[in-house]
């Protein structure tokens, strides 16, 4: 597989699907990478899944940059997106336009940012200076206090046709792609046929141009029980399983052996 880069994104809308994976560290990078990922996305989820947060709002520019290196450091050939955290954008496009370029400085090649046609101006000047935007829509999590929830989105008409705008909205301002989170199938799927750029979906059904799920949701290393997750292995227990046996045979001295030891 060649360099994937913006261009090749876009052009497999509609022939390949795109496959996203996010993913914060080195090992988990380069695992990622090497199963052939097309994209890995650093997600301001991290604050949730390895920081121990009980939401995204908390994750900072300074955490985001330490993880996107570290992707980077693990995957030096793939085409990583950084995730814009909470207050990184929204406050003035000036500040904007530095952050998403400290996370390119960082080693990402594009950013991904949450919110719709309000955002379309900073998108924008972002993508002035050089940076590639993937939009994200849908049930924002950085919203999560305003929208009441973690909500599917897309139920009612004035929801639909808001989605169907924004989504026009973000492709019109220059997005490559957009991340739609959380959205009901059917309306994922009117929104996928009426732009040229790629959606990737999460939890918004079979007929959007990509997937992406989080690594420790793939691998069973999360706990939670998300039904737009399938979880490929349990990780979660094999772990257990290893550390357990390791403390007993600490407490029992089977280990270290003697092949262990160094005379
Ligand atoms: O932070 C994240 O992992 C994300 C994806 C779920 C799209 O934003
Ligand atoms: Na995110």
């Amino acid at each position: 597989m060649g360099a994937v880069n913006t261009r090749k994104i876009i052009d497999m809308k509609g022939k390949e699907p795109i496959v996203m994976v996010t993913a914060y560290d080195y090992p988990t990078a380069k695992i990622a990478s090497e199963a052939g990922v097309d994209i890995i996305l650093v997600g301001d989820s991290l604050g949730n899944v390895v920081l121990g947060y009980d939401s995204t709002i908390p994750v900072s520019m300074e955490e985001m940059l330490m993880h996107i290196k570290a992707v980077r450091r693990g995957a030096p050939e793939a085409f990583i997106v950084g995730d814009m955290p909470f207050l990184s954008y929204e406050v003035s496009i000036e500040k904007a336009v530095e952050n998403a370029g400290l996370m390119l400085k960082a080693g990402a090649n594009a950013i991904k940012l949450e919110g719709g046609e309000e955002y379309a101006d900073t998108i924008r000047q972002i993508i002035r200076a050089g940076i590639p935007v993937m939009g994200h829509l849908g049930f924002t999590p950085q919203s999560v206090n305003l929208l009441g929830g973690h909500r599917v989105q897309g139920k009612t008409n004035e929801s639909k046709e808001k989605l169907l705008r924004d989504a026009k909205a973000l492709e019109e301002a220059g997005c490559f792609a957009i991340v739609l989170e959380l959205v009901v199938e059917s309306v994922a799927k009117k929104i996928t046929e009426s732009i040229n750029i790629p959606t990737i979906g999460i939890g918004a059904g079979r007929f959007c141009d990509g997937q992406v799920l989080v690594f420790h949701d793939i691998v069973g290393l999360s706990q939670m029980n998300l039904k737009f997750v399938k979880r490929y292995a349990n990780t979660y227990e094999i772990m257990l399983d290893a550390i357990k046996k390791y403390r007993e045979e600490v407490k029992s001295k089977l280990f270290p052996e003697e092949k262990h030891i160094f005379e």
